[in-house]
């Protein structure tokens, strides 16, 4: 599905940013340009990044802290 409508990113380049490399959402816009213009799609795309990042990288990424934090808040 499209995640960024600016500039036609879908979740699946997302995921594939990660998997090829990225290993922050900074990095993972900067290689599909999501989110670099109205900024509408960071909420969701951030979760799709972090989301990602903790299969690729487990809960040693910092992705799993902001988890971990959101969890806590919603309680
Ligand atoms: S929808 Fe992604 S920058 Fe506008």
């Amino acid at each position: 599905m499209y995640v960024c409508m600016c500039k036609k990113v879908t979740d699946r380049q997302l995921r594939q940013a990660v998997a090829q490399g990225a290993s922050s959402f900074g990095e993972v816009s900067r290689e599909t340009r999501c989110s670099t213009q109205c900024g509408k799609c960071t909420c969701l795309a951030r979760e799709i990044v972090d989301d990602a990042l903790l299969a690729q990288f487990g809960a040693t990424h910092p992705a799993a802290q902001r988890f971990d934090e959101l969890a806590y808040a919603v309680g």
